[in-house]
């Protein structure tokens, strides 16, 4: 992702902030990989927004230009349920983990200046919590009326959105027990986050062999 044309599909748009975010990082350590330093921070924010210890290991090597991937792998969010099945059952994920793994959206926004779309999808986007799977199954959700693309807005206070990819989550049959049990269960939506995440940011990694074993676990600022 750090090269055109990946850097510029529309699914990764707003993602240069957060490479730009990690330089000082990198030239401060650069014997770490780019792609080792993207996972490790987005496993120091999760675990610094409240959220579970995602466990690491290094072992990504960074390619060049060549190795960019095809526009259209990424999930597009004006789409519904059979598309994020064949994004995600791709890459070995089944309709729980899809679940699982969308409800990352009870942190930050939308932004209209990079997918268009605009909005956070819980009042608190700084913490993760549940409150994205409640908020799906507890409040109504309208279709919003504005220029802008298709998304959905809570009915009560119409600060909050969704996109049509997370709507789909409460309109597909199996998708929605998974919601129903999220919206209940926090430690396990935390348990299944945290796992399926790690199988997310491992994914096709040549790990040496038995580094599984060898797993780190960071302990979080807000430990005591
Ligand atoms: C299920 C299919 C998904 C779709 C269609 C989707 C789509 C989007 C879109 C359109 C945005 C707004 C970007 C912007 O305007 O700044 C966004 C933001 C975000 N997505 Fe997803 N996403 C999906 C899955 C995921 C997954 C699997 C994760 C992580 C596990 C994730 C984490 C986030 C986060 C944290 C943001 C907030 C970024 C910010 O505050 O700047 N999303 N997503």
């Amino acid at each position: 992702m750090r090269f055109a044309p990946e850097s510029e599909h529309g699914a990764n748009a707003g993602l240069n902030s957060a490479r730009k975010f990690l330089e000082p990082v990198k030239a401060k350590f650069p014997w770490i990989t780019y792609s080792d330093l993207w996972i490790l921070g987005g496993v120091c924010a999760i675990q610094e927004m409240q959220g579970p210890a995602i466990p690491y290991r290094p072992g990504r090597t960074d390619g060049d230009v060549a190795a960019c991937t095809p526009d259209g792998r990424l999930p597009d969010a004006t789409k519904s349920h059979g598309h994020l099945r064949d994004i995600f059952y791709r890459m070995g994920f089944n309709d729980q983990d899809i679940v699982a793994l969308s409800g990352a959206h009870a942190l930050g926004r939308c932004h209209t200046d990079r997918s268009g779309f605009d909005g956070p999808w819980t009042f608190s986007p700084t913490v993760l919590t549940n409150d994205y799977y409640r908020l799906l199954v507890e409040e109504k959700w309208q279709w919003k009326k504005w220029k802008g693309p298709a998304q959905y807005e809570d009915k009560t206070t119409k600060t909050l959105m969704m996109l049509p990819t997370d709507i789909a989550l409460i309109e597909d049959k199996k998708f929605k027990p998974w919601v129903e049990k999220y919206a209940k269960d926090n430690d396990a939506f935390f348990q299944d986050f945290s796992s399926v995440v790690l199988r997310l940011f491992e994914l096709g990694v040549p790990f040496a062999a038995g580094s599984e074993n060898g797993r780190w676990t960071f302990k979080s600022s807000h430990d005591s």
